[in-house]
């Protein structure tokens, strides 16, 4: 599934750069990806992802999806 429209990044790539790369924060995940958020509307959802991945509580619904949903 496409996630940023304005660099055809889909949430393979990102979930790759975030658990292969090591990509730590949001910025980080586009600088591995070789852009910057260009209008911004996919950094919610980056930011979920890597925030879900670094097992921060309340991020993400623990299914690997994108949601924002509040786990457990
Ligand atoms: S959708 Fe990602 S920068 Fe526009």
């Amino acid at each position: 599934m496409y996630l940023c429209l304005c660099h055809a990044l889909t949430d393979r790539q990102v979930r790759a750069a975030i658990e292969e790369g090591g990509a730590g924060g949001t910025a980080e995940v586009y600088r591995r990806l070789g852009c910057t958020p260009r209008c911004g509307k996919c950094v919610p959802f980056v930011r979920a992802m890597v925030k879900a991945a670094h097992g921060e509580k309340g991020a993400g619904c623990g299914c690997g999806c994108t949601c924002v949903e509040t786990a457990g």
